[in-house]
C-alpha cells in the first residue's frame, strides 16, 4: 500500500490533478498498485485566510509519505515570490529533492518544428541550488547587507562592501554551488545515462562568464565522466537553447543547474507541444519525492475546464515508474499516446475537448487496454 500526498495548490492545479488522480484510481483497478492519498489544502486561498503557507505539522506528515503529487502554485493577488518560495521551493529545498527530471520527448505531431526530428532527453535540473537559495538583499545608503541562507545545506552570511559611498542603493542575489551538492548531481547524471545506455552527459552552463560557480562544477563533472568511463560534452546556455531547436535528436542525458533549467525547460515543453505536456519529478533518490506538471497556476484559465491535464497525467505516470510499477507508467503513457493518435486532445493542441473530457478519453483509453 502506498501512501501519497495529493497537494492540488492553485488554478489549474486542481483542474489537473483530478485529472491525474483520476488516472490513479483506475490504475488501481486494473493492477496491484494499492494505495491511499491525503489530500493537503495547501495554496494561496488558505494564505490568503490566514497567512498560513506549509506547517510544521504539515512538513511531517509530508515526510511520512511515499510520493507527493503536486498541482501549481501562484496567484496573482499574492506578490510573486511568497507562495512560490514559501511552498514550492521550500518543499524542494525541506524534502532535499535535489533533482529535477523533466524528460523532453518528441510528441508527434506537436513538435513545432519545421524539420522532423525524434527525440528524447531527459533534463536533470539541479534542484536545490544556484541561484535559488535565497542568498540576496537590498543594500541601502552605502550599508551593509547581510545574507543568510535559510535552504541548504549550510549557512553562510556574507557582507557585501560597497564599492562607492555615494549611497546607491542596489539589490543582489547570489548563485552558490556547494561541492557536495555538485557532486550527487554529477552522480545522478552519469548513472542516468549509463542506466538509459548513452555515451555521454551534456552540462549547460555559462562557465565563460560565471567562471567561480560553473568552474568547479565543470571540475566535477569531469572527474566524475573518467570514473564512469563515459564521455562529456559542454555546452554555454544561450548556444544549447539554439541547438535544442536545431538538433535536438542529438541530446540524451542532458545536467544544467537549476535558473538555466527552469528556463531551457519551459523551451522543452513547447517543443514537446506546449506547457500542458511538460511533466516533472522533484526526486530524492533516499527521500520523499514529489511529482508535478512544469507549467503553473495559468490564472488566464483556471477552472474553465481549458486546462491540458496531460502534463499532469504525464507526471502521474512518473510517479508510478517512480514507486516500482513502471508497467502501469508505461500504460498511462500509451493511453495518452493513443488519444493524440485518434485526435482527441486540447484547445492549446488544436483539439476540441475541455480538460475534464480529455481526462475521460484518457481513462478509455486505459481501460480499453486491459
Ligand atoms: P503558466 O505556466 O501558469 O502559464 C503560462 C501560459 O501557458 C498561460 O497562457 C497558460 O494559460 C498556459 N498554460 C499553462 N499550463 C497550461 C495547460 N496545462 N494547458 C493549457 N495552457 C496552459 O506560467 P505563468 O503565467 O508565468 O505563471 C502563473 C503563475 O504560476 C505565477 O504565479 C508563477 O509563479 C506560477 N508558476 C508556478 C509553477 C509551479 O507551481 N510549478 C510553475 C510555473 C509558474
Ligand atoms: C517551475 C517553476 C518554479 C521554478 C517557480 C514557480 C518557483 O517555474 O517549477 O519550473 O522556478 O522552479
Ligand atoms: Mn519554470
Amino acid at each position: 500500500m502506498k501512501h501519497l500526498a495529493i497537494i492540488p495548490g492553485d488554478g489549474i492545479g486542481k483542474d489537473v490533478t483530478d485529472v491525474g488522480m483520476e488516472m490513479i484510481d483506475v490504475i488501481s483497478e486494473m493492477s496491484a498498485f494499492d494505495y491511499d492519498a491525503e489530500l493537503f489544502g495547501i495554496g494561496s486561498e488558505r494564505y490568503l485566510r490566514t497567512g498560513e503557507l506549509i506547517t510544521e505539522e504539515e512538513f511531517d506528515d509530508l515526510g511520512k509519505k511515499d510520493a507527493i503529487y503536486f498541482g501549481a502554485i501562484g496567484d496573482p493577488r499574492v506578490r510573486p515570490g511568497v507562495l512560490e518560495q514559501g511552498i514550492l521551493l521550500n518543499m524542494r529545498a525541506r524534502f532535499d529533492q535535489y533533482i529535477n527530471l523533466r524528460p523532453v520527448t518528441s510528441w508527434h505531431p506537436f513538435v513545432p518544428l519545421k524539420k522532423h526530428f525524434d527525440f528524447d532527453i531527459c533534463f536533470l535540473r539541479e534542484n536545490t541550488e544556484d541561484f535559488y537559495m535565497g542568498a540576496g538583499g537590498v543594500m541601502k545608503n552605502g550599508r551593509n547587507a547581510n545574507v543568510n541562507i535559510k535552504r541548504k545545506l549550510y549557512d553562510l552570511s556574507v557582507d557585501i562592501v560597497p564599492s562607492s559611498s555615494s549611497g546607491d542603493e542596489f539589490a543582489f542575489e547570489l548563485g552558490l554551488l556547494s561541492k557536495k551538492g555538485v557532486e550527487r548531481f554529477a552522480e545522478y547524471a552519469f548513472m542516468t545515462a549509463d542506466k538509459r545506455n548513452e555515451k555521454k552527459v551534456t552540462l549547460v552552463d555559462k562557465a565563460n562568464v560565471c567562471t567561480s560557480i560553473y568552474g568547479m562544477q565543470r571540475e566535477i563533472f569531469s572527474k566524475k565522466a573518467e570514473e564512469y568511463g563515459m564521455g562529456l560534452e559542454y555546452m554555454y546556455v544561450d548556444a544549447m537553447a539554439m541547438a535544442m531547436i536545431v538538433r535536438p535528436d542529438t541530446f540524451g542525458t542532458v545536467a544544467v543547474p537549476n535558473l538555466f533549467g527552469d528556463i531551457l525547460t519551459d523551451l522543452g515543453a513547447q517543443l514537446q507541444g506546449g506547457l500542458g505536456m511538460g511533466a516533472s519529478g522533484n526526486i530524492n533518490p533516499g527521500g520523499v519525492s514529489m511529482f508535478e506538471p512544469i507549467h503553473g497556476s495559468a490564472p488566464d484559465i483556471a477552472g474553465q475546464n481549458k486546462a491540458n491535464p496531460i502534463a499532469a497525467v504525464l507526471a502521474a505516470k512518473m510517479m508510478l515508474d517512480h514507486l516500482g510499477y513502471e508497467d502501469m507508467g508505461t500504460l498511462l503513457q500509451n493511453a495518452v499516446r493513443k488519444c493524440l493518435d485518434g485526435g482527441k486532445y486540447t484547445k492549446d493542441l488544436g483539439g476540441g475537448l475541455g480538460t475534464k473530457e480529455m481526462g475521460a478519453e484518457i481513462k478509455n483509453a486505459l481501460r480499453g487496454m486491459k
